[in-house]
């Protein structure tokens, strides 16, 4: 027996009857002959885990992903964290797929959809619509907090705790007196219309370039590297991320610092929220999950002329200002480290959970953005690119274009 790619179909409907088997109609690794009785394993099995599949930026089942994002935000507002994960997993593996569901027996072999998710996706089927899903929507509270968690410093439980007050807009939050915000919310309402608005691929170059003349003004073989969203092939992201990092180890940080303040000092600085490094190679292996990584970092808030942007600026219609505020993350992690940030910071996030859960789960291994510790030989396994990275770890190297998971 064979198992045959679909060109073998496709070769066999054009000529009008079954063609004969060709060796470019096989499945390669399938080749090799199976032991008697035993059966193959279906080639095209999706893993549970995002870090072994390939995920572009075209998803083919945005209607179900909207939905089960809604759902999981949801989840989120209620504290309910196993469901916001369910939804966000199933999410994930239809992101995933080449071709769009169309039918329930099309999914039966996938994994991570659970009852919850499946009764959804039938619904979605059926009537082209979600009943639950659209309860959600038109729910006060979600509205309300969603609204809310849109401000830049505002995480759920600030939201919450201002919907608990009987707060519904952004003009009860303003005039209200007892509320003290914080700089970082000052900054996010400030320019709210701005860094609400999805940045361009445009916007991200252009800053890049901006970024790469005040890094390499200060130290001439710094490394600049553009990571997350857009490094994965995004046209459009909610800020842009950078990696800058020195090749002399220690003065990464001042490098940061030197960076920041040249952007201040050509008045295009609106906001930083700066934080120091408390990296410490001694201090890990971190054994917690999804713990924040501990690299210099500044979060700005950066004025872009439109001058700038090839084609202009991604801007709401009739504002003549001529500019717009975006929010950038700059990182700058130690140059042994680099590896682990870049592969951190490209994310997506669900890439990088499952990076970690295949890390702990399959290979007895802790990872982070810092670093790679086998438990089983108890050492730190070292790396200078992904692809060392993924090697250790035992999976094929997965492309930042695909880790859109
Ligand atoms: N990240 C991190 N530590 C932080 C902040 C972010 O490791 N303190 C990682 C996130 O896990 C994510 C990546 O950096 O994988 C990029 O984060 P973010 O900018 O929030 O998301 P993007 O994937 O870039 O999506 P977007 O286009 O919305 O910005
Ligand atoms: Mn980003
Ligand atoms: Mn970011």
């Amino acid at each position: 027996m064979h198992v045959l790619d679909i060109s073998w179909f496709t070769d066999s409907m054009g000529a009008g009857r079954p063609v004969a088997v060709e060796t470019r109609h096989l499945i390669q690794d399938t080749l090799s002959t199976l032991p008697e009785g035993s059966t193959p394993t279906p080639v095209a099995a999706v893993s549970q885990y995002a870090c072994q599949r390939r995920t572009t930026i075209e998803n083919n089942n945005k209607i179900f992903t909207d939905a089960f994002e809604v759902l999981a935000e949801s989840s989120e507002f209620n504290e309910n964290e196993g469901s916001c994960l369910a939804f966000r997993r199933a999410a994930s593996v239809l992101k995933s797929l080449s071709w769009e569901v169309r039918c329930m027996g099309a999914i039966q072999d996938l994994p991570c959809l659970g009852e919850r998710t499946k009764a959804v996706m039938e619904e979605f089927l059926q009537y082209g619509r979600s009943l639950e899903v659209e309860k959600v929507l038109s729910n006060e509270r979600y509205q309300t907090l969603k609204l809310f968690t849109s401000v830049f410093g505002v995480g759920p439980k600030t939201a919450e705790k201002w919907y608990h007050r009987g707060l519904r807009s952004f003009n009860d939050i303003l005039a209200d007196p007892s509320i003290q915000l914080n700089r970082m919310q000052h900054y996010g309402f400030l320019h709210y219309g701005d860094i609400s608005r999805a940045v361009s691929k445009a916007e991200a170059r252009a800053l890049g370039n901006i970024i790469d003349e005040a890094v390499h003004a200060i130290t001439p073989d710094a490394i600049l590297a553009l990571t997350g969203g857009f490094r994965r092939g995004k046209e459009f992201g909610h800020d842009v991320d950078f990696i800058v990092t020195a090749l002399e180890t220690g003065t990464e940080e001042s490098l940061l610092l030197n960076v920041i303040d040249r952007l201040k000092d050509q008045g295009i600085l609106l906001y930083c929220d700066y934080q120091a490094s408390t990296f410490d190679m001694s201090k890990l292996p971190n054994h917690k999950f999804e713990a924040m990584d501990q690299f210099a970092k500044g979060f700005l808030i950066l004025r872009l002329e439109g001058s700038q942007v090839d084609g202009g600026l991604n801007c709401a219609e009739g504002d003549s200002r001529g500019w717009r505020a975006v929010r950038v993350d700059l990182v700058s992690p130690p140059m042994d480290r680099y590896a682990f940030a870049l592969l951190g910071w490209t994310g997506s996030r669900q890439f990088e959970r499952d990076l970690r859960r295949y890390a702990r789960f399959e290979r007895r291994m802790l990872l982070d953005n810092h670093a790679l510790f086998d438990k089983t030989k108890k050492e730190f396994l070292a790396a200078t690119t992904e692809k060392d990275i993924f090697a250790h770890l035992g999976l094929e190297y997965i492309e930042p274009w695909q880790r859109n998971a």
